[in-house]
């Protein structure tokens, strides 16, 4: 079985298929902190792509609140579990030489989908199962419950407190993460699963796909999703058609998805990257705002990177939730991401506003730098605030974002009723 290079693992895995990368990645980067769960992204998708008949239950996009929910339910736990009765008590990292040259997160040490199941000797390319139809029929299956000491008796009213929390749940936003090495690839017999090699967008071949369903069961995401009416698998098409520009609201010129570019809560930027085509990492690119929030700042972290497929969306992980939590679903990176969005470095704070400045994808940014607005401390640290603006430019180089960290304040004249 041929190997290839996983940068989130810091290592060589076993894959299916030799290395070939795309030009340039399709990626996001969610800010966890801000959604609402209003679900507006889950409907655009819904609205756009899965409205027709034996779609029904079809979400390409969701937001689940974890720890109890998921679409299907219980997905993430079982593919752990899996990996543990493979490996057990194997899934660990090696952080010793974090941050050096091919240890981006750190070492993992333990088994990814595909080894796992090369360990197992079994015929699949990766471990995995086939959720049950009933798994799939609830999207928001236990919202807004949580875990901890709810209703404990003398914790009523008192209250929760950061870093910490011990009542706590939040929302995960999901889609297929069109990921570097994709179990749906390696799992179809048919070869019916491809990886676009302009952009990275994982697409099934709706001609070639004759419903085996190894994609369902071996992606460990669960992101394709099978059709009876039409007795083959759909997944997110990562809106391909807006990402090569044949949106007239942009004039050709690459636009982010429909998901991305609803949300209200302003925590999704997405973008391409362009990768190395000898290493299948994201070539050194400071000015381009994923770049610079995954590999610069390091605030973003992937989406169980232990799984193996090096997956494209990646996570700045909420404040309040046990560290043990969020390591297992983020990597070793999550102690450092968390400092970072808590105490933003200046650049850090003006990048984030970039979320949902525009719809046209933004491919380089620079900074005007403005006056220091706040002194503050920060976890026992002095922190300083500056009114930055952050300018964002597309593929041909025009500014299409112009953003200050100060929202402008706009007093209505006295001339209306409700004037202040
Ligand atoms: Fe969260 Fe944005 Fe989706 Fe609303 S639209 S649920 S804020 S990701
Ligand atoms: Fe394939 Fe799943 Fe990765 Fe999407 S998330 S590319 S469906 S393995
Ligand atoms: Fe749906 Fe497009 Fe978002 Fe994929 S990228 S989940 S197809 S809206
Ligand atoms: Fe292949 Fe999945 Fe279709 S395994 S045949 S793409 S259902």
């Amino acid at each position: 079985m041929p190997e290839v290079n996983n940068w989130q693992l810091g290592r060589n895995m076993a894959y299916r298929f030799d290395a070939a990368y795309p030009e340039r990645q399709f990626a996001f980067v969610f800010n966890i902190n801000r959604c609402l769960a209003c679900q507006t992204c889950t409907m655009a998708c819904k609205s756009t792509w899965t409205f027709s008949e034996g779609q029904e239950h079809m979400w390409w996009n969701n937001v689940e609140t974890k720890p109890y929910g998921g679409y299907p339910q219980g997905w993430d736990v079982r593919i752990l579990d899996l990996l543990e009765q493979a490996n057990p008590g194997g899934q660990t990292w090696d952080t010793s030489n974090a941050g050096t040259d091919g240890e981006f997160y750190g070492r993992y040490d333990g088994m990814t989908i595909f080894e796992a199941a090369k360990a197992q000797g079994g015929q699949q390319e990766a471990i995995g199962y086939l959720p049950a139809d009933e798994e799939w029929t609830a999207p928001n299956i236990y919202e807004d419950t949580a875990r901890g000491s709810k209703g404990v008796p003398g914790r009523y009213g008192a209250g929760e407190a950061l870093p910490e929390h011990n009542t706590w749940f939040f929302y995960l936003q999901r889609l297929c993460n069109h990921c570097s090495y994709p179990a749906c690839v390696a799992a179809c017999p048919r070869n019916a699963v491809y990886k676009r090699p302009e952009d990275g967008i994982v697409l099934i071949d709706q001609s070639r796909c004759r419903g085996y369903r190894k994609c369902v069961e071996q992606c460990p995401y669960k992101k394709p999703m099978y059709r009876a009416t039409t007795r083959v698998s759909e997944k997110c098409v990562g809106c391909y058609p807006r990402v090569e520009g044949s949106d007239p609201l942009t004039e050709g010129l690459p636009m982010e998805t429909r998901c991305m570019s609803v949300c209200p809560g302003k925590i999704r930027l997405q973008g391409l990257v362009e990768i190395d085509p000898k290493t299948g990492d994201w070539k050194h690119d400071p000015q381009n705002p994923l770049y610079y929030l995954v590999k610069q700042a390091r605030v973003a972290l992937p989406l169980y990177p232990q799984f193996g497929t090096q997956p494209n969306g990646y996570y700045i992980p909420p404040r309040w939730v046990p560290r043990e939590y969020l390591e297992q679903m983020f990597g070793p990176g999550v102690n450092g991401a968390i400092d970072a969005y808590t105490r933003p470095p200046r650049e850090l704070l003006a990048v984030l506003q970039l979320f949902r400045a525009t719809q046209t994808i933004i491919f380089r940014y620079e900074i005007r730098e403005g006056p220091k607005v706040r002194d503050a401390v920060i976890g026992g640290q002095p922190w300083e605030m500056f009114d930055d603006t952050v300018i964002g430019y597309d593929s041909q180089g025009n500014e299409v974002a112009n953003v200050s960290v100060l929202e402008p304040f706009i007093e209505r004249p006295r001339k209306y009723l409700n004037s202040l």
